[in-house]
């Protein structure tokens, strides 16, 4: 489909609903299936759209706040358009021994563009990754996902040529939206400052912990000093669930007494 028809994510998301299934139905626990289904969404819609994460966070029984956390670990996963070649190289310590230094500069100067942008012509996105595990056969890197290797300016040339010319080996990348120069996704500007996410401040759920931008603790303290009933609750509820091996930790740092309780686990669930 043309980059400039609307997107009908509702008909990929109808689509792709029963694999999605199938795929929950192979693992115990559903949120295994969280990255395989995520590659299916990126496959045809050429990134990991929000619509998508929203979708597999309903779907899994997740909040989409964990979905996308999982999602922005991995340089696999792409949270915004990208060209129909996505480049990776790597700039792991073995690849920057063997001269991925002057590989990563061939490919910027070759492109024009930087680490995580995009060509105007929306055709080649470029990212340097952290080690793809692919060490002996430095220097590396990947296509689509499909991994390159032994990289030299000429074998650079001749990929290049052959993805402009439609006639490298790689399929492109399916794209449903015009990719902007970057694909960086960035954090919320207030968290170098100390910030919080929107709506954790206020929040009164025992199980948030207070967001993220709070590196001193002062935040999360003041969270225990003014609202303790939630924390008081929250206790509570993990001694429930974990009241064995809590019970076996308090026995260990329990000085020696001769009572026979140490480890025999006696006290187990109370
Ligand atoms: S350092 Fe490049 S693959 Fe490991």
């Amino acid at each position: 489909m043309s980059t400039t028809e609307a997107f009908d994510f509702g008909a990929l998301a109808a689509e792709l609903k029963p694999r999605c299934q199938a795929l929950v139905a192979l693992y115990e626990q559903p949120r295994s299936a969280l990255l395989p289904i995520m590659h299916l969404f990126q496959e045809r819609q050429g990134y990991v759209s929000p619509e998508a994460i929203r979708f597999v966070a309903d779907l899994l029984g997740l909040t989409a706040a964990e979905v996308e956390a999982t999602v922005s670990f991995y340089t696999l996963l792409f949270r915004k358009p990208v060209g129909k070649y996505v480049l990776q190289v790597c700039r792991g310590l073995m690849c920057e021994l063997n001269g991925a230094e002057s590989i990563m500069s061939y490919f910027r100067e070759k492109l024009g563009i930087g680490t995580l942008e995009t060509t105007d012509d929306g055709l080649f996105s470029y990212e340097e990754v952290e080690c793809l595990a692919a060490c002996d056969r430095a220097t590396c890197m990947q296509v689509n996902l499909e991994f390159v290797y032994s990289l030299t300016p000429q074998a650079i040339d001749s990929m290049i040529e052959a993805m402009r010319n439609g006639t490298y080996p790689v399929k492109p990348m399916a794209q449903t939206a015009k990719p902007d120069r970057t694909w960086k996704v960035n954090q919320d500007a207030s968290i170098g400052t100390g910030g919080k996410s929107p709506g954790t401040l206020t929040s009164t759920d025992p199980d948030n912990a207070g967001g993220v931008g709070d590196p001193s603790g002062a935040i999360m303290l003041d969270h225990f000093v003014t609202e303790s009933a939630s924390f008081v609750a929250r206790t509570r509820e993990r001694f429930v669930r974990d009241a064995r091996s809590i019970a076996e930790i308090v026995e260990e740092e329990r000085p020696s007494t001769g009572s026979g309780l140490k480890g025999n686990g006696s006290n187990a669930g109370h």
